[in-house]
């Protein structure tokens, strides 16, 4: 069994970080800071170093708010330079539509329409720098669309003016021929009490009222799914069966507190083996494969110096190379495969109904329906299906005992 810690084994996939998340400083809302800013700059070329392929960022994450035009071109130009130095690309951008005050009551379902104009310039804004650095992927985390208060929303007009402002987006993003996809991040709740689309089921449901909703899908975050107490695999695979798998977040969260936003795989594990094993593995029957960025949304903890930031870093591609290497090898193990042949979930990609059968047909055949219903539930329910045991073998490979 081999480990894989060296930075040229990560390279079958590509590996992407957000800037703000080694560059948080950690302050959170009981303290200040424990670390120094970091410069982007230098966050491009540590996490290059580390084998990472590309960053993504916030508006303000690269270009601090409030710069004027001679200023910002200086910092992009700079942040250019770095890119072309080390090779790491852009695949993503999104806009930081949250933590200045304004935004208090939400952005593009803010009460105030000024307040809403605002933010749908401050996007597009964003949408420019992107298509000019390349990144194929917007993604729009609504973090403050929502409320605390139930009466605090008229949900019919605030879903309007969500999908207006989508639209508007997507729209503009089409005329412009920018070639680029909108990806929906869903949260339950944090910083709001409550947030619009807060789960991957409600984002993907949003999205089929939408005009241009063709070129928006989502960015589903680990954390996010399992804050709601929901099985992330589980959502990440039917925003892929919809083909709507557009982006990712990766990182590790224990159940429903708050955003914990721990390294991938120091939350739930096998529910990250699992994840990983769709990833790289597919559906056991094929279908639709997610080939883009495998990104990391995190937080260094508090606790870490800058030193403990980069080995954070480190920790997220380790622990998704590990969890590929353990997943490739129980793909391929033959005690799975016969596992999987018992359970069958092999069997159930065979469609239900014979070809030319029918509601109708299923029906005929003479004889009693309910005695015939009754007589076959016993004869079927007799199976077992041997889940546990399937189970436990991914839990060996996890644990390196296959
Ligand atoms: C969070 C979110 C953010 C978004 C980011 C990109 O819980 O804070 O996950 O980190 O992913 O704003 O839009
Ligand atoms: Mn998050
Ligand atoms: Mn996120």
């Amino acid at each position: 069994m081999s480990t894989t810690t060296t930075p040229t084994s990560y390279s079958q996939v590509q590996f992407t970080f957000g800037l703000w998340t080694v560059g948080w400083a950690a302050q959170d809302p009981f303290g200040r800071a424990t670390r120094p800013a970091l410069d982007p700059v230098e966050s491009v070329h540590r996490l290059a170093e580390l084998g990472a392929s590309g960053v993504t960022f916030h508006d303000d994450d690269l270009v601090p708010f409030g710069a004027d035009a001679a200023d910002r071109d200086a910092v992009v130009a700079r942040f250019r330079a770095a890119l072309e130095e080390t090779g790491m690309t852009v695949p993503m951008v999104t806009t930081d539509t949250f933590s200045h005050p304004v935004f208090k009551d939400g952005a593009l379902t803010s009460n105030d329409r000024g307040v809403r104009r605002l933010a749908l310039r401050k996007i597009l804004r964003q949408v420019e720098l992107g298509a000019e650095l390349g990144a194929r992927t917007f993604v729009m985390w609504g973090g403050r669309e929502g409320m605390e208060y139930d009466g605090a929303k008229d949900h019919r007009a605030a879903l309007d003016r969500f999908a207006e402002g989508l639209d508007t987006v997507a729209g503009y993003i089409k005329e412009r021929g920018y070639g680029m996809r909108i990806a929906l991040e869903p949260k339950p709740n944090e910083p709001r009490g409550d947030i619009l689309l807060p789960t991957v089921g409600h984002a993907l449901g949003f999205i089929s009222m939408l005009e241009h909703g063709d070129i928006v899908g989502l960015n589903p975050e680990v954390g996010h799914e399992q804050m709601a107490g929901l099985n992330f695999t589980a959502g990440l695979a039917q925003a892929l069966w919809q083909g709507k798998l557009f982006h990712l977040d990766l990182n590790g969260q224990h159940g429903p507190k708050f955003d914990q936003d721990l390294v991938f795989g120091h939350g739930d594990l096998l529910s990250a083996f699992f994840t990983v094993d769709l990833l790289e593995n597919g559906f056991p029957s094929g279908g639709p494969r997610y080939e883009g960025p495998r990104h990391f949304d995190y937080k260094p903890s508090r606790t870490e110096d800058l030193e403990g930031v980069w080995a954070s870093a480190a920790a997220n591609m380790e622990s998704y190379t590990l969890l590929a290497e353990r997943a490739r090898a129980f793909r391929a193990d033959p005690e799975v495969q016969e596992a999987m042949q018992a359970s069958g979930i092999v069997e159930l990609a065979t469609p239900t109904l014979d070809e030319g059968e029918s509601a109708a047909s299923l029906l005929e055949g003479g004889g009693d329906l309910g005695t015939q219903i009754a007589e076959e539930s016993e004869r079927l329910a007799e199976r077992g299906y041997g889940h546990v045991r399937l189970n436990q073998l991914a839990l060996r490979h996890v644990l390196g005992a296959a």
